[in-house]
C-alpha cells in the first residue's frame, strides 16, 4: 500500500493549441504515474487558455481559467496560438491570454535553462566543441519593461497615417526583485553572473544596471558582469560556454532565449518557469511551459516532441511543490531515453529512426516505473 503523506497539490493543465493536447497528454502519464507510484498526490483541473480559449469563450484568459488559476499551487501550460487566430482582434489573441495570465499571477521571473545533451551534440548548428556540456540559464523579467509600459498604443494622425509607440520603463523595485532570483540562482550554480541591457541608449536600461550594479556589491562570492544585449547575441552564437546564469529585461530576454535554444539545437526538450514571490517554505507560485511554440504544422500528427513538457513538469515539481527527488527522477528518466537512442523527428538525423509523441512519454514513464519502484513506501 502507498501511505500517502504529501498534502494534496491543486494543479491547473491549460492544454492550448496546436500541438498543446497531444504533449499535455504525455505529461499526464506521468502525473498519473507518480500518483500511484509515490506519496505525492494532486487534485487536477483542466482550463483554457489562448486561442482555444478564444474560440470557446471569446477571451483568450476566461475568467474560468482566472479562477482556477489563483487557486492552483501550480500551472503547467503547453503552447498557445497558430496562424488561423492571426486576424483576432489585437487584445484577444492567443498570445494576449499569455501576457494577461503572467501579469494577473504576478509571474515575474522566467527560467529559461539552455542545456545541451551530450547525445545530441550534432542536432546543433554550432560546432561540438563550442557547446559540449553547455548549461546556461537565462533569468527574464517576465512583467515589466517594454512589454508592458504605458504609455501605448496607435495615434491615428490627421494625414491619415499611424503612429505606433510604447514605453521600456524599469522601476528599481521591479529590478531588485528579478536580480535577487538570478543572483540566488548565480550562488547555486558557477557562481557568474551576466546582466543585460542597452545602458548606453535607453534610460530604463541605466535604472536597471544601477541597480544591478548596487546588489552586486553585496554578493563577492558571484562575479558579476554587465554586457549590452546586442553583444550578448553575438557573443552567445560565437562562445556561449563563458555564460552560467544571464538576467536579462523582458525584451531581450525574449530575444535571447530564443537564441540560447536554438543553439542547443534541441528546442524540443527545453522547459520554462515562470515564478512569482518566493514565500516563506521556499516555493513559488509557478507557470511551467516547454519553450517551443504550437507547431501547428504537426498538429494532430504525434510527431511533436513531448519532453520539454514532461521536463517543465519537473521544474514544476521542484519549484512550486518543493519536490526536488521526483524531479531529478524525472530528469534522468529523460537523460536515459535520450541516451537509449529515441527520437521525435525533431532531433532526429537524417535516416535515425523515428518514434511518435506518445512512443517517446511511454519510453519515459518505462523508466520512470523502474526507478519508482526502488522508491515505493511499503504501507
Ligand atoms: C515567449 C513568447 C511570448 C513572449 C509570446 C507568445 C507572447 O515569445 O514566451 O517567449 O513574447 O513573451
Ligand atoms: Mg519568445
Amino acid at each position: 500500500m502507498v501511505i500517502k503523506m504529501d498534502k494534496t497539490h491543486k494543479l491547473l493543465l491549460l492544454s492550448g493549441d496546436g500541438i498543446g493536447p497531444e504533449v499535455m497528454a504525455e505529461a499526464e502519464k506521468v502525473i498519473e504515474l507518480l500518483e500511484k507510484n509515490t506519496d505525492i498526490s494532486f487534485s487536477i483541473q483542466h482550463g483554457l487558455l489562448g486561442g482555444c480559449a478564444y474560440d470557446q469563450t471569446g477571451s483568450p484568459y476566461p475568467p474560468e481559467t482566472k479562477q482556477m488559476a489563483h487557486e492552483a499551487d501550480a500551472i503547467l501550460l503547453t503552447a498557445i496560438g497558430g496562424p488561423m487566430w492571426e486576424n483576432a482582434p489585437f487584445n484577444k489573441r492567443p498570445e494576449q491570454g499569455l501576457l494577461d495570465i503572467r501579469a494577473d499571477l504576478n509571474l515575474f521571473a522566467n527560467l529559461r535553462p539552455a542545456r545541451v545533451f551530450d547525445c545530441l551534440l550534432d542536432a546543433s548548428s554550432l560546432k561540438n566543441d563550442l557547446i559540449k556540456g553547455l548549461d546556461i540559464l537565462i533569468i527574464r523579467e517576465l512583467i515589466g519593461g517594454i512589454y508592458f509600459g504605458e504609455p501605448r498604443g496607435i495615434e491615428n494622425l490627421p494625414d491619415g497615417k499611424k503612429r505606433g509607440f510604447n514605453t521600456a520603463s524599469y522601476h528599481t523595485d521591479e529590478v531588485t526583485r528579478i536580480a535577487k532570483v538570478a543572483f540566488a540562482a548565480a550562488k547555486r550554480r558557477k557562481k557568474q553572473l551576466c546582466s543585460i541591457d542597452k545602458a548606453n541608449v535607453l534610460e530604463s536600461s541605466i535604472v536597471w544596471r544601477e541597480v544591478v550594479t548596487e546588489m552586486a556589491k553585496n554578493e563577492p562570492n558571484v562575479t558579476t558582469i554587465h554586457m549590452y544585449a546586442d553583444n550578448a547575441a553575438m557573443q552567445l552564437a560565437s562562445n556561449p560556454a563563458q555564460f552560467d546564469v544571464i538576467l536579462a529585461p523582458n525584451l531581450a530576454g525574449d530575444i535571447l532565449s530564443d537564441l540560447a535554444a536554438a543553439i542547443t539545437g534541441s528546442i524540443g526538450l527545453l522547459p520554462s518557469a515562470s515564478l512569482s514571490e518566493i514565500t516563506e517554505n521556499g516555493t513559488a507560485k509557478g507557470l511551467y511551459e516547454p519553450v517551443h511554440g504550437s507547431a501547428p504544422d504537426i498538429a494532430g500528427k504525434e510527431q511533436a516532441n513531448p519532453l520539454a513538457t514532461i521536463l517543465s513538469l519537473a521544474m514544476l515539481l521542484e519549484n512550486s511543490l518543493d519536490r526536488k527527488d521526483l524531479a531529478q527522477v524525472i530528469e534522468d528518466a529523460v537523460s536515459a531515453t535520450l541516451n537509449d537512442g529515441f527520437r521525435t523527428p525533431d532531433i532526429a538525423r537524417s535516416r535515425e529512426k523515428t518514434i511518435t509523441t506518445s512512443q517517446m512519454g511511454d519510453e519515459v514513464i518505462k523508466r520512470l516505473q523502474i526507478s519508482l519502484s526502488g522508491k515505493r513506501k511499503a504501507g
